[in-house]
């Protein structure tokens, strides 16, 4: 048995797998970084969650840590090197939260394409008096062209639901993925192309040091007049305050976004505008998505310790 730690909880059937097996400490409330790194000694193994931070000195501080599985995709919130220093195994969940993310991304396409938030707020505000021929207009998303930046299972995943929405397709990502091209009648472009072609920009790309601040205010002013940016991705691979300014010029014509910079604060200015959409990390936070995440997350911490290569690490 193994000394394990959930570091928020998660659905039951992770939970009960991870008991099943090992002795589980859960947290009920998100742990702060300071909580973490006083506890994080005691422990064989942990699920963790994104936004719980493992840098040098958290992983320094695990003496007796051998896996961190981490309860998303995205594993931005580890320091990978040092993890590697200390043999400690990293593992994610990939795939099973691929659909549920799209759809969230396509959500916001959608929702910000065609002012659903600025149409939500006029029929409750009571300001709704019948048909206009002229309110709210907004970007049809149909035969857009779609700018898809990073290419990997979700990025395809959102591609594949473009094309039912007859849209031109362009990705952009560091290596060239000739298969998905064919496969979804996606273009590849260099960033500035796309940047300036597409009327919609969607990024799904992972954080790293190549994406951070990837939309900078320079690529900013390279975009499509009057276009509409998604990132259900990683916060920092938009520069958030060069973003709002873009949004307050009339540069873009709206936002979505699952994720910030500095989550979870949120540049003030986007706050106050109407022609943005905010939602709170919600790209996979379906029943079921969330349900095989646990499942895998604990199968990870079991098949480890049961001797057993587990089936998702990364490097
Ligand atoms: C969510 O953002 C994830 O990385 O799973
Ligand atoms: C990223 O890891 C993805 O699945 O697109």
């Amino acid at each position: 048995m193994a000394k394990i730690l959930l570091t928020r909880r998660f659905p039951e059937n992770g939970i009960k797998l991870l008991s099943s097996k090992h002795q589980l400490d859960i947290s009920d409330n998100p742990m702060s970084y300071e909580e973490l790194y006083e506890k994080i000694e005691k422990y064989d193994g942990v699920v963790s969650m994104l936004s719980d931070r493992f840098d040098k000195a958290m992983i320094e501080k695990a003496k007796r840590l051998k896996i961190i599985s981490n309860y998303a995709v995205g594993y931005d919130n580890i320091d990978m090197k040092a993890a590697k220093d200390q043999n400690i195994t990293v593992t994610n969940t990939p795939d099973v939260l691929t659909e549920a993310t799209a759809e969230l991304t396509f959500a916001l396409i959608l929702a910000v394409s065609r002012r659903l938030l600025e149409g939500d707020r006029f029929v409750k505000d009571g300001k709704f008096k019948g048909w206009e021929p002229l309110l709210l207009l907004g970007k049809e998303v149909s035969g857009a062209n779609l700018g898809v930046i990073g290419f990997g299972r979700i990025g395809q995943a959102v591609a594949r639901r473009a094309k039912g929405f007859l849209m031109n397709i362009f990705y952009y990502q560091r290596n060239r993925n000739i298969d998905a091209e064919r496969e979804y009648d996606a273009s590849f472009l260099p960033l500035d192309e796309l940047l300036a072609k597409s009327d919609i920009i969607s990024i799904n790309a992972p954080l790293n040091k190549e994406s951070y601040h990837l939309i900078n205010k320079e690529r900013l002013s390279m975009i499509k007049k009057g276009a509409v940016i998604v990132n259900t991705g990683r916060g920092a691979i938009i520069d958030e305050k060069e973003l709002a300014n873009a949004l307050k010029s009339g540069k873009l014509a709206g936002a979505g976004l699952d994720v910030y910079e500095y989550e979870p604060t949120v540049t003030k200015e986007l706050l106050k505008m109407n022609n943005v959409m905010l939602l709170p990390h919600l790209g996979s936070s379906t029943v079921k998505t969330r349900e095989k995440m646990a499942k895998m997350a604990a199968n990870s911490i079991i098949d480890y310790f049961d001797g057993k290569k587990p089936a998702h690490i990364v490097e």
